[in-house]
C-alpha cells in the first residue's frame, strides 16, 4: 500500500507532481486569463480575508495572505485558529473567513470558522477530506484534491493548499480588476509548469541526502526566508522538528539582527531560501551575515545562480519559476531534508511521537 516506498511520507512527497495536476488541472482557463473555481461567492463583495488554520495549514494561510494582498489588493490576515477563536476578532459581513485544513476535522479550525460565521462572515473551506466536519460548516468548499494523506507529517496537502491559495488569489484579482488578463495568463502558464518543476525538485534527493548525512547530528537548525518564502522557512522547520525531533526555528530573514543572530556559531546549520525573487539581494546579505559568524549555510537557490555557491557550504538548485509560485517548488527539498534526517536518526517517520494525524480535541 506504500507503492514500493519505505514510508507513506516519502510516497506522499513523490505524489506531489500528480497532486498539483489534480489541484490545478481542470481549473486553469489560460485563454481567458482566469481560473474556474465554481464558487458562487462574488469576490467584489469581500473587503477583507481571514485565513484560519493550524500548523502546516496555517503556513499555507500565510502564503495566501501575501498572494491575496499582492495580486487582489484585499487586506488579508492569517492566524492560528486556537488564537483566532478566543480573541474576539473584528469580523463583519464583508469579511471572508477561509478555513484551511487537510482533515477538515481540526477542532480549533472548526471552532474558528464557527466564530467568524457567528459574527456574520462569509465562509469558505480549503479542504482535502470530502464531507468532513468543516465542509459541512462553511458556505462553499474549494477542494484541494490531494488524495488521502496518511503520513502524520503533512506534505502533499501543503503543496496542494499553496496551489489553492494561488488559484484563489488569481480569481479574486481578476474579479476585482487588479490583475490584467496578460499578467494572469503569464501566471497561469507558470502554474501549468508546476508538476514538472516539482518533479525536477524531487530529482535533487541525492544532494539533499548528502546534506542530511552531513548535518543530522546537529542539535539545532535555523530556517530563513523572506516574502513568500518566509512561510516556506517555517514549514521546513516544522517538518524537521516533527519527524526528527531536532530543535528547529524559523525566522523571516530580515528579523535575524533582532535576536536570532546571537544563536549562530560553527555548529548551527542555517537553511536559507534564496531563490530569485523580489528580495533576493537582501537574502544574499543575510547569508553573508550568517557566514561572517561561522554558521553553516545550506542554500536553496535558482538554477544558474553563481553568487550563492561563493557564500554557501551547500546549495540545492531548483528550476526557475515565477517568484510568487516558488514556495510550491522550494518546500520539496525541505520535506526531503526532514525525511532523510529522520531516517538517519532512526525515527518513526510516519508515526512521530506525541502527534496525531487529526487533532479533534483542544
Ligand atoms: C504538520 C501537520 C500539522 C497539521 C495541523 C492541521 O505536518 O500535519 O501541523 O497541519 O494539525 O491539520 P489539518 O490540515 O488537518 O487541519
Amino acid at each position: 500500500e506504500k507503492g514500493g516506498f519505505p514510508h507513506y511520507m516519502l510516497k506522499e512527497i513523490y505524489e506531489q507532481p500528480w497532486v498539483l495536476e489534480n489541484t490545478l488541472g481542470g481549473r486553469l482557463r489560460e485563454e481567458e486569463g482566469d481560473v474556474d473555481l465554481g464558487l458562487a461567492l462574488d469576490p467584489r463583495e469581500v473587503e477583507r480575508v481571514h485565513f484560519i488554520a493550524c500548523g502546516t495549514a496555517a503556513y499555507a494561510g500565510w502564503y495566501g495572505k501575501y498572494l491575496m494582498e499582492i495580486l487582489a489588493r484585499i487586506p488579508a490576515e492569517w492566524e492560528v485558529a486556537s488564537e483566532y477563536r478566543y480573541r474576539d476578532p473584528v469580523v463583519d459581513g464583508k469579511t471572508l473567513a477561509v478555513a484551511i485544513s487537510q482533515s477538515g476535522e481540526t477542532i480549533d479550525t472548526l471552532e474558528g470558522i464557527r466564530e467568524a460565521k457567528a459574527k456574520g462572515a462569509r465562509t469558505l473551506g480549503v479542504i482535502n477530506a470530502k464531507g468532513s466536519s468543516i465542509t459541512r460548516e462553511v458556505e462553499e468548499v474549494l477542494y484541494i484534491h490531494a488524495g488521502p494523506e496518511i503520513g502524520v507529517a503533512s506534505t502533499k496537502a501543503y503543496t496542494a493548499m499553496l496551489a489553492a491559495m494561488a488559484l484563489l488569489a488569481v480569481r479574486f484579482a481578476r474579479a476585482r480588476g487588479t490583475l490584467s488578463k496578460e499578467a494572469a495568463q503569464a501566471l497561469i502558464r507558470e502554474m501549468r509548469k508546476l508538476p514538472r518543476l516539482v518533479e525536477e525538485a524531487l530529482e535533487k534527493r541525492p544532494i539533499v541526502a548528502h546534506i542530511a548525512e552531513k548535518y543530522h547530528q546537529a542539535q539545532d537548525f535555523l530556517f530563513l526566508g523572506r516574502h513568500v518564502q518566509a512561510p516556506t522557512a517555517y514549514e521546513g522547520a516544522l517538518k524537521l522538528k516533527e519527524i526528527s525531533y531536532i530543535h528547529a526555528e524559523a525566522y523571516p530573514a530580515g528579523e535575524m539582527k533582532h535576536g536570532p543572530i546571537a544563536l549562530i556559531d560553527e555548529r548551527l546549520p542555517v537553511v536559507v531560501l534564496a531563490t530569485r525573487g523580489p528580495l533576493y539581494e537582501k537574502t544574499l546579505s543575510n547569508i553573508q551575515e550568517v557566514r561572517a559568524r561561522g554558521g553553516k549555510v545550506i542554500a536553496v537557490a535558482t538554477e544558474g545562480d553563481e553568487e550563492i555557491p561563493k557564500l554557501a557550504q551547500d546549495v540545492i538548485y531548483l528550476p526557475e519559476v515565477h517568484p510568487l509560485l516558488a514556495p510550491i517548488v522550494s518546500v520539496v527539498p525541505l520535506q526531503l531534508l526532514a525525511y532523510e534526517v529522520a531516517v538517519l536518526l532512526g525515527r518513526d517517520v510516519d508515526q512521530p511521537r506525541n502527534l496525531a494525524k487529526s487533532v479533534t480535541v483542544e
